[in-house]
């Protein structure tokens, strides 16, 4: 295999002990800025921070510093402004900077990477961007909670088929089953912000793994990114990644908890169950079947699941075989962290547009529990009426739906003589016991069905999101009087 020739000048930024500049396939190979360019404000702003240290420490001078600053400040304008031209030979989004700073301010740029290390700083820009990630997805998960807390308020009493092994098997309400995915979402969110503070700390100042001879001022760079501390151990901030692992850890729960329910929304408005109605702006038509409207968007939430489980697993064999402290496999762990990302926010945007756009058939989910789903509200009416034990009423009123079916009709529908050859203490009652309404009405043990359980639920669940919301809003307003 051939390869081009590689022309005569090395690279600029640590060339000088290389006498040409890398093959164009080793060009290819190690360069990162098609994805990295993404860390750019994060590496400004960790650039901006560490200059300023540099300054008031006096490791440089006032003048070299002010000009870095500029430069920096530059920069972000033209890459937010899209007029920066991004070049693969300078390999990634820090030495784009870099370089562009030197044509910029000439000589001083060289003054910007004193005391720090490419690797210091990719596991900074890292952390700071899985932070702003997570602020991000965090909004975008509270958003589709509330989202369910409309629907679920909407059909607090609202009547469907509970399943177990997908046969229906007792009446629940429509408004518990969506609340089942708030707690779900809850925990995600609780997962996200445990993983927030435990990468909340700067690996800035580690350097290349040992530390550095310069005086600098880590516990400064540290507050002034946000990080309520610097990493403790050089060798251990610029090497480990477990932060953004456990990043694709709570994002891949995430996203199967959302692939559940887009599995849900996909049954529920599939043709023989009709349960709910998916709007056009979340569904598209067949090509060639015109009747057809399929849950596309649903399917896709599904999908995306595994490009993110995808993503835990890569970075999870990527990292396995490591030794400390720095090598260059660990630029890889970036591709994954955005794909995760990015999936993760349209699942999650998606799923809260088809969850405020989804009407419910109310009446098909009521019709589809008229089978024998109030049989076990009949057994424990028996323990209850007649001091039965359970295990004797059970088989009674398995006898009871074995007579039912023979006669091709429902529970509901045999006499009471009918039922009394199996128990004599069933009364008239039983009719008011098999009723669905009442069946769900019944189940107001903590945690259950109830329509008053889901008001209050749903009610609970609002204040703790107004809470965190005052939360976030006070830390705000902190963080805000403290810069
Ligand atoms: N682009 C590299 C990365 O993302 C930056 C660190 C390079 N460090 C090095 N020692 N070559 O990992």
């Amino acid at each position: 295999m051939t390869h081009d020739k590689a022309p005569k000048s090395p690279n600029p930024i640590w060339g000088g002990r290389f006498s040409t500049t890398p093959a164009e396939i080793m060009e290819r190979i190690n360069t990162s800025i098609g994805f990295d360019k993404r860390l750019y404000r994060q590496d400004i702003r960790a650039s901006q921070i560490h200059c300023s240290m540099l300054i008031s420490q006096g490791i440089i001078s006032p003048e070299d510093g002010t000009a870095i600053l500029q430069g920096l400040e530059q920069i972000l304008q033209e890459i937010t402004e899209g007029r920066f031209v991004f070049k693969t030979e300078f390999e990634d989004i820090h030495m784009n900077v870099e370089a562009r700073l030197a044509d910029l301010i000439g000589s001083a740029a060289g003054y910007l990477h004193t005391a720090r290390s490419r690797n210091d700083q990719v596991a900074t820009d890292l952390r700071l961007w899985i932070r702003d990630a997570i602020d991000s997805i965090h909004q975008a998960a509270t958003h589709l909670q509330r989202t369910l807390l409309d629907q679920a308020e909407r059909h607090a009493d609202t009547v469907m088929p509970g399943f177990t092994h997908l046969q229906a098997a007792q009446p629940i309400t429509f408004g518990h089953h969506l609340m089942a995915y708030v707690e779900m979402i809850e925990r995600d969110l609780s997962r996200l912000a445990d993983t927030r503070l435990r990468l909340n700390e700067s690996p800035l100042g580690a350097a290349a793994l040992a530390g550095t001879s310069f005086p600098i001022d880590r516990h400064y760079t540290a507050r002034e990114l946000g990080f309520h501390q610097p990493c403790l151990n050089s060798i251990d901030a610029v090497s480990d990644r477990d932060f953004a692992i456990e990043f694709l850890s709570d994002a891949a729960l995430c996203a199967v908890h959302l692939s559940r329910l887009a599995e849900e929304l996909v049954l529920w408005a599939s043709t023989p169950f009709q349960f709910i109605y998916l709007s056009d702006s979340f569904t598209s038509g067949s090509s060639i079947m015109p009747q057809k409207r399929n849950p596309d968007a649903a399917e896709l939430i599904r999908a995306k699941s595994g490009r993110v489980i995808g993503a835990l697993q890569s970075l999870l064999v990527l990292m396995k075989g490591l030794p400390l402290a720095y090598v260059k496999d660990l630029q890889e762990d970036k591709v994954q962290v955005f794909e995760a990302a990015d999936a993760l926010t349209v699942c999650l945007t998606a799923m809260a547009g088809m969850i405020t756009d989804m009407s419910v058939n109310t009446e098909v989910m009521r019709a589809a529990c008229n089978g024998n789903l109030t049989a076990t509200d009949l057994a424990d009416w028996l323990v209850m009426k007649a001091r039965i034990p359970f295990r004797q009423s059970h088989a009674k009123v398995g006898n009871i739906v074995k007579l039912a079916d023979e006669r091709c009709c429902t529970l509901k529908d045999l006499t009471i003589a009918d039922m009394q050859k199996i128990e004599p203490a069933i009364t008239n009652d039983v009719y008011r016991v098999l009723d669905i309404d009442n069946s769900v009405r019944s189940r107001t043990s903590f945690g259950g069905t109830a329509p008053a359980n889901v008001l209050i639920a749903v009610g609970e669940a609002r204040r703790r999101l107004l809470a965190k919301d005052g939360e976030r809003g006070r830390a705000e307003r902190r963080d805000e009087t403290e810069t």
